[in-house]
Parts: C-alpha cells; structure tokens; sequence
C-alpha cells in the first residue's frame, strides 16, 4: 500500500541500519512500490562483538534482506572510510536508521560515538545532496515522564534516551541553520512487526509472547502487568510515518504512536485469544527499578504536520503479524 502520492521513482534513497528491523521493511516498502527507485543501505551488519549485557553489538542481519535487489554497502558510520562510499551517489532522501538501539547499553562513549556523531556526518550529506532527511529518534528521550509523551518535555535515564534527545538538538539546529532543507525525526515509540526477529532479547514482546505460546508454555509477564502500559506501534505505521515525514509542513521532532495505551498483558491475551489456546499466564518480579509504567504518544502534531493516521490496532497488528511469527518458531537466530 502506498503512503502518499510521492513518486519516488527515479530517486536515490539512502537507508542507513537498513538491515535492521525497520531499515529493512523500509528498503521492501520503496522496492514493492516504486521498483525504479534506487535504493542504497549502509549497515555494519552484525558481528560476534557483544555487550556487557550479554547482548550484540549490533543486529543487521542478512536473511532481512532476502529477496532485496537493491544496492548494499557493509560500512561502520563510526568509520570515516566507510563513509566515503556514500560520495559515489547523490542521495534525493535519507532514511536514518542505523543506531546502536539496545536500550539497556551503558557504554556512553560507544552510544555517543555511534548514534551522535555519525548524526552530524549525515547532515552534512544530507545538505550536499540536497536530500531530505528522515531521522530514527526515540520516546526512550521521555525517560519516566508522566503520559502522555510530548515534544518539548524530556527527560531521557539512560544513554540510548540520551543521545536521541542530543540528535534532536542537533537536527533542531541545523534546520534552522538550513531552513531549505527537510529535517524530520521520528520519535518512535514500541514498534512490533516483522523482520524484528533477529533483534533477538530486544525484539518486541509480541514476537517473544508469541513464541512461548506457540511452544506450549505460559506467558511469561511482570507482575502487575495489566498495568504497565505502552503505546505499541505496528512496523507498518511506523513505514507510514516515514513516508508521510517527507513531505511535512514543518521540520522538528515527531511522536510514532498510536496515542493509545495497552498492557503487557494485552498482548499475551490477544495472542491467546488468537492462538485459541488457554495457558493462563506466569507472573514474575519486575527486576528494574523506577520502572516505566506508562507511555502514551501525543500525536498531534504529527498528524497535524504530515498527516499521519495510525491504521493499526493492537489487535489488528497483532493479527496481521502472526504468520510470521509462527514461521519463525523455532528458527535459529545466527
Ligand atoms: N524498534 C523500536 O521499537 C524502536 C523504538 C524507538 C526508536 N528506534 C530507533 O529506530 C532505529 C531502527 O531501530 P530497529 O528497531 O530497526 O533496530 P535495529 O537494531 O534492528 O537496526 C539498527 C541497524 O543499525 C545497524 N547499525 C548499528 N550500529 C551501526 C554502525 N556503527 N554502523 C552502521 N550500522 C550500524 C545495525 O546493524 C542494525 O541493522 C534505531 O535508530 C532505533 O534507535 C527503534
């Protein structure tokens, strides 16, 4: 389905972390629809280098990109050399992924290298090719603040939060430095869908519920589970809000939500409700401290700005995304 009437045949689009979650589905989204478009992805794809946290480092994967028939360049946005492989084209749109977007990384240094620095670098390409520019931020930029989530009212608790509210700062400055150009930064708040698999412990709750059900055992969830909310958003809005980004009134900083709250427990009883299965559900402590309990994006103005509309509930998204969660049961994550 196409988001807008943008034509974007015949024009150069950059997706950086395009072998990620959402960089990929992006990359599917401009080669169904517009198969004389030219689509380039930069991504460090993923190595055996994990975190402190028992996590990768990062999680291009290539069965992300089966069946992509575009270019693709395996570079490190931290590396100035790998950069250089962008001279060779003049982008029309960036679409900028890439991150290091595990939330629960405490190496500052890498997070700010990778997700602030290399942001100036994109910029600066983005004005000499004249592209417009779609930027990944996050809500994690609202820490715990009460909901609903509003531009202009942040307080990020971790370094991931952190550099997203700085990339915003940084985008906020450059478009006024620039006003010609199009700067847009998508907050996104908890997005589920395919081809998030491979994000493996960091991946939605959707697909990690889904798969304990499909496997026969319990949910297993938080206590108190109906009450922790969040404002899940399928991948399929997210490409929306991309797509409609292009084409704003105004350039600043955008919430991706659907402004509807759900619980935890919401999605293991919609996925038992439409899995026919009855497993009950198996509470555990809730190890983290000052916990959120509650996001809920204010949409406005993004639907103000480009016109973004949410098509997807909960319930719908979910549905829409099950056969590919039980295609990827019991799949090896390597
Ligand atoms: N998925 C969500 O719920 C969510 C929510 C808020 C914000 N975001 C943001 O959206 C963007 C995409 O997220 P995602 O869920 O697709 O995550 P992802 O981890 O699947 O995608 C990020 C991609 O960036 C690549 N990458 C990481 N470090 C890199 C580097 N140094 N050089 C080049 N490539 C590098 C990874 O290999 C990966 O393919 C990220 O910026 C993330 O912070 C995602």
């Amino acid at each position: 389905m196409k988001y807008s009437n943008q034509n974007f045949n015949n024009k150069t689009i950059l997706i950086t972390g395009g072998a990620g979650f959402i960089g990929s589905n992006l990359a599917f989204y401009f080669q169904e629809n517009y198969p004389n478009s030219k689509i380039v992805i930069f991504d460090c794809f993923r190595n055996e280098e994990i975190f402190s946290n028992g996590n990768l480092k990062s999680y291009g994967h290539y069965k992300n990109l089966i069946n992509f028939n575009g270019e693709v360049i395996c570079g490190n946005i931290n590396n100035k050399s790998d950069l250089a492989f962008l001279n060779d084209y003049k982008f029309d749109y960036i679409f900028h992924q890439a991150a290091i977007s595990d939330t629960r990384v405490y190496d500052q240094n890498l997070i700010m290298e990778t997700n602030v620095n290399s942001f100036y670098v994109l910029l600066q390409i983005a004005k000499k090719n004249e592209s417009v520019i779609v930027y990944a931020s996050s809500a994690a930029a609202y820490g715990s603040l009460p909901s609903p989530q509003t531009v202009g009212m942040e307080n990020p608790e971790n370094p991931y939060g952190y550099s997203k509210l700085l990339m915003d700062q940084i985008a906020n400055r450059f478009s006024k430095q620039n006003p010609e150009m199009t700067i847009v930064g998508l907050r996104f708040f908890n997005v589920y869908g395919s081809r998030e698999f491979y994000k493996a412990k960091t991946s939605s709750m959707v697909i990690q519920l889904g798969h304990q059900i499909l496997e026969g055992r319990a949910p297993r969830l938080f206590e108190n589970s109906k009450e922790i909310l969040r404002d899940f958003i399928y991948i399929e809005d997210v490409i929306q809000a991309n797509i409609k980004a292009c084409n704003t009134k105004h350039n600043g900083t955008f919430n991706v939500g659907t402004g509807l709250p759900r619980s935890f427990q919401d999605i293991a009883d919609i996925l038992q409700k439409e899995l026919g299965t009855n497993l009950g559900t198996e509470y555990f402590l809730n190890p983290f401290e000052g916990y959120q309990m509650n996001t809920q994006a204010n949409i406005s103005a993004s639907i103000n700005s480009f016109g973004f509309q949410p098509y997807f509930s909960l319930e719908s998204g979910i549905k829409d995304y099950l056969p590919e969660i039980k295609r990827l049961l019991g799949k090896n994550l390597s």
